[in-house]
């Protein structure tokens, strides 16, 4: 039987009404129903800030779940200075540290209050069983879901990385002699042990995270607990850095059209053999001083590339070597033999998808479909194109990659797209998610992200200047920056003060 001319089968059939959405929407229906409330435990310097403030961006990032983190230790400066000797943290003054958590818990009382499922994270040691009951029982009247999250740090080295690169970093040692504070987290370590007791059954639902390594999960039910338990599963707190990069120059850049697969120009090839050159030179290149000597050594490390499924980027991939490099041994013993860069497509990271918009220029979307462009001006971050996606769709296709960055310990190239590396962006760096779509994310810059207890700190590798690129088609048109969002647009671009160096390929510089 013939079709009709018209005919046009889709996949599933589109709701009738203004840009009605055929698919449910990441943050448009939360599945959780129910609050939690988090509380930390652990000794000093076992990652306990690390893992609060990673799950507080997840949660309100990837679940549109509002989420509070509350430290103690913040409230503690407040009340009694800035910085406090180690001998605050002994039995003697613990009517001063029942008093700063007392501060924490009222304001945490009154986030978990009000309307809406929401999570709440206490973040202090709560070492004593004592004072974990007593913040459970006052937050008993609340009837929201607890958890405890436990960390326990038996491996010495582990704790000397987190005591020097993550304590001594912490708001109360920003200013103090480096030694003189890394005595004193060593002996406010002490002080704790006498006093400290492991979470066990009585505490309720727990998990308990042995040197990022030991799992064990105790009656940790319903859909927010979970989510929280597979997340702090893939967490760790050793240093590690990752690059987003978008692909070189494509043809549809030069003619301002989104979307489509096509291939890379001549600048955008340039591009590409630089990049080669930024991988083998600084992603996957261990650079140590000899402290004798103080001579350079460079040795090739483990790295990852990552690409999407596009023939732009893959072709951006194209000149990276895929080299052999000597066995080494991951921490649980096993010995792997590593191939650097060994490429990988994924179909995640594809750029957010414009549907019947896609192969168009900005102007042509405005003449064409004058009601989708003004309803994208209205609201980027959940407009969805017709047959295509929203930034909210993608963020909810991200979060396996989200996690896989979590997890990962070795440097990750990632070539990427516009939209793609503006959610990533966004969550690293903290910002809210309706700032997203105006992040600024330039051609032929490598953006080096490095996340901390406290955030995540970024550099930007310029490979390519303005010049040599001529037109790079890439200037978003005024027009597609709606008006109300300016402002966001313009907090997102002060909220990052990168650091942008220039890649010298004849001369590479080491940082
Ligand atoms: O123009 C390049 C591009 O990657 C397009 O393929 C994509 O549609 C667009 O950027 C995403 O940016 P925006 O959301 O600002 O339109």
């Amino acid at each position: 039987m013939s079709q009709p001319a018209d005919y046009n089968p889709t996949p599933h059939v589109i709701p009738e009404g203004e840009n009605a959405t055929p698919l449910e929407v990441v943050g448009g229906d939360c599945t959780a129903t129910e609050k939690l409330i988090i509380i930390m435990c652990g000794l000093p310097a076992t990652g306990k800030t690390h893992i609060a403030n990673r799950i507080a961006r997840y949660i309100s990032f990837f679940l549109a779940v509002e989420s509070k983190l509350l430290n103690v230790g913040d409230y503690r400066r407040s009340l009694f200075g800035v910085i406090s000797p180690s001998d605050f943290f002994t039995h003697a003054s613990s009517n001063q540290r029942e008093l700063a958590c007392d501060a924490a818990l009222g304001e945490l009382t009154d986030f978990m209050k009000q309307d809406g499922v929401r999570v709440g994270i206490l973040d202090s040691t709560n070492c004593t069983r004592e004072r974990r009951t007593r913040i459970r029982e006052a937050v008993a009247f609340l009837k929201c879901k607890v958890l405890v999250i436990e960390t326990v740090c038996d491996n010495e080295e582990l704790i000397e990385h987190n005591i020097r690169t993550i304590k001594m970093n912490t708001p109360g040692y920003r200013n103090v002699d480096r030694e003189e504070a890394y005595k004193d987290v060593k002996k406010r370590r002490e002080n704790y042990m006498d006093i400290y007791e492991t979470v066990d059954e009585r505490d309720g639902s727990y998990i308990k995270i042995i040197n990022f390594q030991t799992f064990i999960v105790h009656n940790a039910r319903g859909y927010l607990p979970q989510k929280v338990v597979h997340f702090v599963m893939n967490l760790h707190t050793l240093p590690r850095v990752f690059y987003l990069t978008r692909h070189g120059q494509s043809d549809y850049n030069l003619l301002g059209k989104i979307g489509g697969d096509s291939g890379l120009t001549d600048a955008g090839r340039k591009f590409a053999r630089r990049l080669a050159d930024f991988a083998h030179n600084h992603v996957g290149m261990k650079v140590e001083k000899d402290e004798e000597t103080g001579e350079e050594k460079r040795t090739p490390q483990p790295a990852r590339l990552w690409t999407s499924t596009l023939r732009r980027t893959k072709e951006t991939a194209q000149y990276i070597k895929h080299t052999k490099i000597p066995a080494f041994k991951w921490d649980n013993g096993d010995e792997v033999e590593w191939i650097q860069f060994q490429g990988r497509a994924r179909r995640n990271l594809d750029e957010l998808y414009a549907g019947v918009c896609d192969g168009l220029t900005y102007k042509e979307i405005e003449e064409k479909y004058p009601e989708e462009f003004a309803r994208r001006q209205e609201d980027k971050l959940t407009y969805r194109y017709p047959r295509g996606e929203s930034y909210m769709d993608v963020t909810l296709r991200l979060e396996p990659i989200i996690l896989d960055i979590e997890r990962t310990r070795e440097p990750i190239l990632i070539v990427g797209h516009q939209g793609i590396h503006r959610l990533l962006y966004a969550y690293f760096m903290g910002l809210p998610r309706e700032q997203a779509p105006y992040v600024n994310i330039p051609l032929n810059t490598v953006i080096e992200l490095t996340p901390l207890a406290y955030g995540c700190t970024e550099k930007r590798y310029l490979l390519l200047s303005k010049e040599e690129m001529m037109c790079d088609g890439q200037d978003e048109p005024v027009t597609s920056m709606p008006v109300k969002h300016q402002e966001a647009a313009e907090s997102a671009r002060q909220q990052s003060t990168p650091d942008v160096h220039a890649w010298d390929v004849m001369n590479p510089p080491s940082f």
